[in-house]
């Protein structure tokens, strides 16, 4: 993926609450990176589809609702944002106990998964067109695995299980995190798992900062 122009390409990927989304943003502030948070796309989408009365368990009403729905990119600072049918949810709504504890049923449908590819690998083009950024940073699931198996550079992200219910609490945020680790990593599409290759990184022992700059390193090194 690599190009003369120097754009790169960096796959975050991690279980929930391991400090994917702040290690990518701190990053993508650090080398001028455009950052996709594609957890907020999944989020949004379920929001969108809670709101139009849609069920995760009858997957058949689904691909009809999806069609009603545009996709478009807002930029904000660094961050790149799903916005449907014009609107980007606020991040309270997003991050919702309702959303949480349905996001990871509907991002296990293959039609919501297809329905997201395309955008997010499209991304990677909107980045190219923004003078301001030198590269793009996607953190999900199945980044470095599906999303972007050539990117620059891949990293996984973990942490040990105590240390992730702390961060999540200190959000102020009710949310299963091991439910939804344990649905991600089973599901048939795209499940969570470490991309061959991928480079580990333990966030559990060590500040943000530490991570950040480890990472930064091998990036630009
Ligand atoms: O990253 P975050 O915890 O906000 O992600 C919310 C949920 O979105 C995950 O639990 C997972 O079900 C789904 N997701 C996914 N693939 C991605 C990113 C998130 O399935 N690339």
């Amino acid at each position: 993926m690599s190009e003369s122009s120097g754009f790169k390409i960096i796959a975050v990927d991690g279980g929930a609450a391991t400090g994917k989304s702040s290690t990518s943003r701190a990053i993508a502030e650090r080398l001028k990176l455009m950052h996709v948070d594609t957890g907020a796309h999944y989020r949004t989408l379920t929001y969108a589809l809670l709101n139009a009365g849609a069920d995760s368990a009858a997957p058949n009403a689904i691909p009809a609702l999806l069609e009603s729905l545009q996709l478009d990119t807002t930029i904000q600072g660094r961050s790149a944002l799903l916005s449907i049918n014009g609107h980007v949810p606020a991040d309270a709504q997003i991050r919702s106990p309702e959303v949480n504890a349905k996001v990871s049923k509907f991002a296990a449908l293959e039609s919501v998964r297809e329905f997201l590819f395309q955008y997010q690998r499209s991304q990677a083009q909107v980045a190219r067109d923004l003078a301001e950024f030198t590269g793009l940073i996607m953190e999900g699931r199945d980044i470095g695995s599906i999303i972007f198996p050539n990117a620059d550079f891949r990293f996984f992200l973990f942490a040990d299980e105590a240390t992730r219910a702390a961060r999540r609490s200190n959000d102020g945020q009710t949310d299963s995190i091991a439910e939804r680790d344990k649905r991600d990593s089973q599901r048939k599409t795209a499940p969570l798992v470490c991309p061959e290759g991928a480079i580990r990184v333990d966030t559990g022992p060590l500040p943000l900062e530490s991570v950040v700059e480890h990472i930064c390193a091998i990036i630009t090194a």
